[in-house]
């Protein structure tokens, strides 16, 4: 069974309470819940983390270094910001799936750019929290994918 990380960038703690007109009623719980639903299906665990440090999302990056098959990531405004949470997901091997609950391009142009997108191999944007599932799915078939060589 291998290892997936589901990491969220700040204030998405505040998921289903932080302007729900844009991102929605679920919270936070509500999507790790279903992560660790549709990973038990796929034959997969899920380490899910949610901080408002850059530095905690780099360190959870380091030991996807160690354990972890794939990482899903929503780095929120950091993706707009972080060359440093760039630098450290270009140190992983494995599949790294973008996701945003908004359309980031519908929105301010400060939005639009990505530090993040130069590493991942797949961006998902405006789907809403279903988002996240399609990113496990994705991340799921890339690393069998992968292990078939
Ligand atoms: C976000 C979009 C970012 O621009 C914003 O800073 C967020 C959330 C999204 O999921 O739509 O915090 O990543």
């Amino acid at each position: 069974m291998s290892l997936i990380y589901v990491l969220n960038g700040p204030n998405l703690n505040l998921l289903g309470k932080r302007q729900p007109h844009i991102y929605g009623h679920e919270t936070l719980a509500d999507v790790e819940a279903d992560c660790r639903k549709l990973a038990a299906e796929l034959g997969h665990e899920i380490r899910f983390h949610q901080s408002n440090r850059e530095y905690e999302i780099i360190d959870w990056i380091h030991e996807a270094r160690e354990d972890g098959a794939g990482i899903v990531i929503n780095p929120a405004a950091f993706t707009h910001t972080s060359l440093a949470i760039l630098d450290a997901l270009n140190t992983f091997e494995g599949p790294v799936i973008e996701i945003h609950i908004s359309n980031v391009h519908k929105r301010e142009s400060f939005r639009h750019h990505s530090f993040v997108s130069h590493r991942a191999d797949g961006v998902i944007c405006g789907l809403g929290t279903e988002g996240y599932q399609l990113g496990i799915r994705r991340a799921a078939t890339m690393i069998k994918a992968a292990s078939k060589g």
